[in-house]
């Protein structure tokens, strides 16, 4: 079994509040990241597959292949737009790197299936010191 991990980027705005709290208890519970008038992060996405090389290639997948799926499902979604209100598999959720971490893998995994390998890992890393990994369970 071998890993590979393609590193996409992505920029976006979002709010962490449960609207039935005050802004002051927002603030408590969530943080910088309640700000009522959104910011943004410069997230970085990094997606590990898993599978057995292939003798004819010496490749695990095409890695080509594997940057238009996680482009085309998740980055185009993302990308300069605001995770609250624009990214269709993100509604009804908390707009945590958490949640943000197992709604990518739920947008990825099927596709990846078809590649001849598994979805192993989705990290997504909010700032320099924050960071997530999800692993299907
Ligand atoms: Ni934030």
């Amino acid at each position: 079994m071998i890993y590979i991990t393609r590193r996409e980027r992505f920029n976006a705005a979002h709010r962490l509040f449960r609207p039935e709290y005050s802004d002051e208890k927002n603030l408590e519970i969530f943080g910088k990241c309640s700000n009522p008038n959104w910011h943004g992060h410069n997230y970085e996405l990094f997606v590990t597959v898993k599978g057995e090389i292939d003798p004819a290639t010496g490749f695990l997948l095409n890695l080509k292949k594997l940057s238009v799926i996680i482009r085309e499902k998740v980055i185009h979604k993302l990308d300069h737009k605001n995770i609250n209100l624009e990214v269709d598999f993100m509604q009804g959720k908390l707009a945590s790197t958490e949640n943000l971490a197992v709604g990518i893998w739920k947008e990825l995994s099927p596709h990846i299936s078809n590649l001849s390998a598994q979805l192993h890992c989705v990290k997504v890393v909010e700032s320099e010191n924050n960071f997530v990994e999800y692993f299907g369970e």
